[in-house]
C-alpha cells in the first residue's frame, strides 16, 4: 500500500508525532480480519482474535503505547532472539555461528526436512531446531539453564517475567514434533545435555507472558546495543546486540525474511501466539500483538502496522 513517509530521514519524531502515529495505525488496520488464530497448541486457539496492542520504545527509554499494549500473552519464537542473544554474549560470536549457524532455511519454521537437507545443522536460531540447540548451549544442567534464561530475559524486559502455566502444559502435551527435532539433532551430535529436558527449557521460555510493551522494552535493549534504556541495566554486550540483529534481519520472519526485510527493511521476529517485534538499530522499537496469523505464522495486522509505521517513520535501514 501506498503510505507517505510522514517524517524526515534522520530527524527525531516528536513524542506527539510517534503517538498520532499509532493512532493512525491502530485504526487503519483494526477492521482487519485476515488470518487465523494459531491452534496447534491448544490453548492458543482460544485467544481473542480481536486484541490488538502496539507499544514503541525509543533507544534514549520513552515508551508509546496503544490498544491492548497491556494485554499478556505467550512470547513464543520472539523468546528466541533473547536467548540467541545471551548465548552470543556467553559464548561469542565463533562459537555460536559454528554451532547454530545463520542462514535461512527457506522452508517453514518447525520443519524436519531443513534438519535433513543440510547433514544435521539447524542453520539459523530463529527456526525452533536452530532454537532448541541453542537453549541447549545455555547450560547443561535443566535447572540452571531455566534460572539464566529467565533472569536474562526478564532483564531484557526490565521486570521479572513470569510463567504462563496454562501455556507451558498445553504445549508440553503436544510437542511431539520439538521433541523429534531434539532427538535427530542429538543423533547428528548438535546437542550435548539431555535432549528432552532441552526440549522442555525451550518450551518454558516460549511460554513466558508478556506484552506488546514488555517485548518493545526488550527490542529498544537490542536497538540500544545490549542496555535496557529504561532500566539503564548492560544486559548483553554490543557485539551480541549486533549479532542477534543481523540473524533477525536473515531469519525473524522464517521464509519471509527476504520479503520482509524488502518492504520493511528493520529486523524483527514473530510469534504464533501473534507477537511481532521489529528493532530500528539506534532509534528504538516497536511491538505489536495480535493473533490472527498468516500462513507462515506471522501475525497479519503485525505486519501492516509495522509496514506501515517503518515507512511513516523513515525507519527503513536501507
Ligand atoms: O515451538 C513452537 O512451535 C512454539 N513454541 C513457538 C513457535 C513460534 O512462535 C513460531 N512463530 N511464528
Amino acid at each position: 500500500q501506498d503510505v507517505a513517509q510522514l517524517v524526515a530521514t534522520g530527524s527525531i519524531p516528536s513524542s506527539a508525532e510517534i503517538d498520532a502515529l499509532l493512532a493512525t495505525a491502530h485504526e487503519r488496520y483494526a477492521a482487519t480480519t485476515d488470518g487465523r488464530v494459531a491452534d496447534y497448541i491448544p490453548v492458543l486457539g482460544a485467544a481473542d482474535p480481536s486484541k490488538f496492542g502496539m507499544s514503541l520504545v525509543t533507544a534514549d527509554g520513552r515508551t508509546h503505547s496503544l490498544g491492548d499494549s497491556a494485554h499478556t500473552f505467550s512470547i513464543q519464537s520472539i523468546s528466541k532472539a533473547f536467548v540467541y542473544a545471551l548465548v552470543c554474549d556467553a559464548l561469542g560470536h565463533e562459537v555460536v555461528h559454528d554451532r547454530v549457524g545463520v542462514n535461512n532455511t527457506g522452508l517453514p519454521f518447525n520443519s524436519v526436512v531443513a534438519l535433513e537437507l543440510n547433514g544435521g545443522s539447524p542453520l539459523n536460531p530463529m527456526v525452533n531446531a536452530g532454537a532448541i540447540a541453542t537453549t541447549a548451549l545455555v547450560h547443561a544442567d535443566p535447572t540452571l539453564r531455566w534460572e539464566a534464561i529467565h533472569a536474562g530475559l526478564s532483564a531484557f524486559a526490565g521486570r521479572e517475567l513470569q510463567l504462563d502455566e496454562e501455556v507451558f502444559a498445553s504445549e508440553m502435551l503436544t510437542n511431539h514434533r520439538n521433541r523429534a527435532i531434539a532427538h535427530l539433532l542429538t543423533s547428528y551430535t548438535r546437542l550435548d545435555p539431555e535432549p528432552l529436558g532441552v526440549v522442555e527449557t525451550y518450551t518454558k521460555q516460549c511460554s513466558l507472558s508478556v506484552t506488546a510493551a514488555d517485548l518493545a522494552v526488550m527490542g529498544a535493549t537490542l536497538a540500544d546495543g545490549g542496555v535496557n534504556p529504561v532500566t539503564g541495566q548492560r544486559v548483553v554486550s554490543e557485539q551480541a546486540a549486533r549479532d542477534t540483529l543481523a540473524v533477525l534481519a536473515s531469519c525473524g520472519m522464517y521464509e519471509r525474511s527476504g520479503e520482509w526485510l524488502f518492504e520493511i527493511g528493520l529486523p524483527a521476529k514473530s510469534g504464533v501466539s501473534g507477537g511481532i517485534l521489529a528493532v530500528a538499530p539506534g532509534k528504538g522499537a516497536l511491538a505489536v500483538f495480535s493473533p490472527p496469523l498468516d500462513e507462515a505464522g506471522n501475525s497479519v495486522r503485525g505486519q501492516r502496522v509495522c509496514a506501515y509505521l517503518s515507512r511513516a517513520l523513515a525507519l527503513n535501514l536501507f
